[in-house]
């Protein structure tokens, strides 16, 4: 596995890739859910290539960036355990040398939910993706369902601006209980951590009215509301049931529906999202 830091030395080694190259970017602090990305962007292409940057333009100024976790070399322990041909891991200043000035917005998908409570987040997260696409010239590229906007917004900008690769969209990973994995998890305690159990479950519950026919979306997310406003420490940011396709909101749930939420645990917040229908 080789791993490089800077732009040149990433296109030298992107020459000796001759097949297709499956990439997976991420922020490091790996865990099961970015190595089933890379298992299967392994599986799918003749070579893997993953990135490692903590993106600051993705994050808000009274957002975690200083204290996002990072681990370097556990990561790159477990991207050669996956087999990892490359890996691209440069510092912020290679991403964004001085007098940077370009940035991608992708309109419209980024103004609810994630886009609405993080303002800027999705214009950093375009941006970012589009440079990685740029520099990395993937065949195909690996993102989790987990970030339920981010697919839509890196989908749209793949198409409005005619990017030569395939979006691959791979399932949630979870924790044996539910808890969706997530490199933020580390930050809860252990009772938040306990009451964290009910962002998956409160999805499941949305799931099973689903399937005994409540199509009311007031109703399904009163039932979640209900649910998660049991737990003491959790605080709701938003319940939102989508177009999964434009984020619009469905006042009578259709199939197929996103649900997804955002709820704070003490300092901690977690999202979470599940597709009702098919
Ligand atoms: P990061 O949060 O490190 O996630 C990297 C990729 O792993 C994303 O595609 C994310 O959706 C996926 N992922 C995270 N948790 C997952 C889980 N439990 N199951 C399945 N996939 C999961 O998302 C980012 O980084 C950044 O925004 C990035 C795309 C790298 C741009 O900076």
């Amino acid at each position: 596995m080789k791993v490089v830091t800077t732009i040149a030395e990433y296109k030298d080694a992107r020459r000796q890739l001759q097949g297709s190259v499956g990439f997976v970017p991420t922020m490091g602090y790996l865990h099961e859910g970015h190595l089933t990305l890379a298992r299967r962007a392994r599986k799918e292409n003749d070579f893997l290539v993953a990135s490692i940057f903590v993106n600051p333009a993705q994050f808000g100024p009274k957002e975690d960036f200083a204290t996002y976790p990072r681990d370097p070399d556990r990561d790159l322990r477990l991207l050669e355990e996956e087999g990892t041909d490359l890996v691209f891991m440069p510092v912020p200043e290679e991403v964004y040398p001085a007098g940077y000035s370009t940035w991608v917005d992708v309109e419209k998908v980024t103004e609810r939910l994630e886009g609405a409570v993080r303002p800027g987040h999705f214009r950093g997260v375009a941006t970012v993706v589009c440079k990685l696409f740029n520099i990395v010239e993937p065949t195909r590229a690996y993102f989790g369902q987990k970030d339920a906007q981010q697919v839509v917004v890196v989908s749209k900008m793949v198409v409005d601006l005619n990017m030569n690769l395939e979006i691959v969209i791979v399932p949630t990973v979870r924790e044996p209980d539910g808890l969706a994995m997530s490199s933020r998890n580390v930050y809860l305690n252990p009772q938040e951590r306990q009451s964290a159990l009910v962002l998956w479950k409160s999805l499941e519950r949305a799931g099973e009215l689903w399937l005994g026919g409540e199509r009311r979306a007031d109703a399904i997310r009163s039932a979640m509301v209900a649910m998660i406003e049991k737990e003491q420490s959790a605080d709701i940011e938003y319940i939102s049931i989508a177009r999964p396709d434009t984020l619009e909101e469905m006042e009578e749930v259709r199939n197929p529906a996103l649900v997804s939420l955002a709820v704070r645990f003490g300092k901690t917040r977690l999202i979470d999202n599940t597709i009702l229908g098919t």
